[in-house]
């Protein structure tokens, strides 16, 4: 049995000794129809674990339901009316398929229990008649194992939560570079995840729409002071300089390997579907769908924000100059989903910090998440 001792906790692994602690209090669910059975079971894991009881499959999923956060482990009887072990433990794993699952059977075809094991993903099965000795040490095994895995997932949700709350900070320190584009990387990621949200709602999708609308101009942290925030229009050769801003956003990006093709989407961020973009001249479906969403939401703010050398443009203005451009700078399908969303979009861009919360999708994973 893991045990830990309190005085060894030290911040930044909490979560790991409070998972580690709770293997103390576990519960465990007992299915079985034979009273005798249960008795014996419960004799035996007794003082060790908390033990709630079902007496056949359906009480059994009812239970688990009701119990769902507490629950860590189920023994189930194979032999039982109405509902068998197996088709319980089934619909159990369907139910809570991290809670390890045990089944107790009188089968010793190999084929059956093979079956078994798959259809209800089991940590193990013990034939009757069995040893109380041999199920405790079972149980235990699957304890420590469930422990592990959810301090696993509870480290890996904390460490996510670290990336999402840095590269936020991040790019608010630039945005924060300059005066007139103060808010530009939050509302560029607003804009880009009211308009990806209109193509799909995939989870994944939308996550890395947000990561690459956070990190597009990420590569400005490069480009000299006395350019990036120049009072008034860049000559040719600071013009060039900050071009190459994609380019380091890249470079930046692609050392994450965790981000994958991020690298590829902020590069690609200025890029023009009729191919006169930069860095690559990326034409058409070259161009990455992430990029290209960004390109539109990028293109608006820029439009739609006040500028050293020029008055912000009205919403109005910006959404004719979208919709003049579809098919030679931008997606002519997302140009037109953007306007489309036009009023969606105005209202956002009048309360970005409000909408933001609405359509972070990173934003909303880790603030559902209940600290221990
Ligand atoms: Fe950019």
């Amino acid at each position: 049995m893991l045990t830990i001792d309190k005085s060894l906790q030290f911040e930044g692994l909490d979560n790991f000794f409070y998972v580690a602690n709770e293997a103390m209090t576990s519960t465990i669910l007992l299915v079985d129809d034979e009273i005798n059975n249960l008795q014996l079971i419960k004799r035996t894991l007794r003082g060790k674990y908390n033990i709630l009881t079902a007496s056949q499959g359906e009480e059994g999923l009812q239970v688990l339901k009701e119990n769902l956060d507490k629950i860590c482990l189920i023994i189930s009887d194979h032999k039982m009316p109405v509902m068998e072990g197996t088709e319980f433990l089934r619909r159990a794993n369907e139910i809570a398929p991290d809670i390890i699952k045990i089944l107790l059977t009188g089968f010793t075809d190999i084929e059956i229990l093979t079956d078994a094991v798959n259809k209800c993903n089991l940590f193990q099965y013990i034939t009757k008649p069995f040893d109380p000795n041999e199920l405790l040490s079972i149980v235990e095994s699957g304890v420590e194992k469930f422990n592990l895995s959810s301090s696993r997932s509870l480290m890996m949700r904390d460490l996510q939560e670290l990336f999402y709350k840095t590269i936020k900070s991040i790019s608010a320190t630039l945005d924060a570079k300059d005066a007139y584009t103060h808010g530009h990387s939050l509302r560029v990621t607003l804009y880009s995840l009211i308009l990806a949200s209109t193509i799909s709602n995939d989870t994944k999708f939308l996550e890395n729409i947000e990561v690459a609308g956070l990190l597009h101009d990420i590569g400005k942290i490069s480009i000299p002071q006395k350019v990036l925030c120049k009072p008034g229009k860049l000559d040719d050769e600071e013009r060039e300089i900050m071009k190459t801003h994609s380019l380091c956003s890249e470079r930046l990006v692609e050392n994450i390997k965790q981000l994958g093709d991020m690298g590829l989407w902020v590069k690609a961020h200025h890029e023009k579907w009729d191919g006169t973009g930069y860095p690559d001249g990326l034409k058409g479906d070259e161009i990455p769908l992430c990029s290209r969403i960004v390109a539109i939401a990028d293109t608006y703010d820029a439009m739609t924000s006040t500028r050293s050398y020029r008055l912000a443009l009205s919403h109005e203005v910006a959404i004719e100059e979208i919709k003049k451009c579809a098919g030679t700078q931008f997606d002519p399908n997302l140009a037109q989903k953007f306007i489309e969303i036009q009023d969606k979009i105005k209202e956002a861009k009048d309360n970005p910090e409000q909408y933001y919360e609405e359509y972070s999708m990173l934003k909303k994973k880790f603030e559902s998440k209940t600290n221990p």
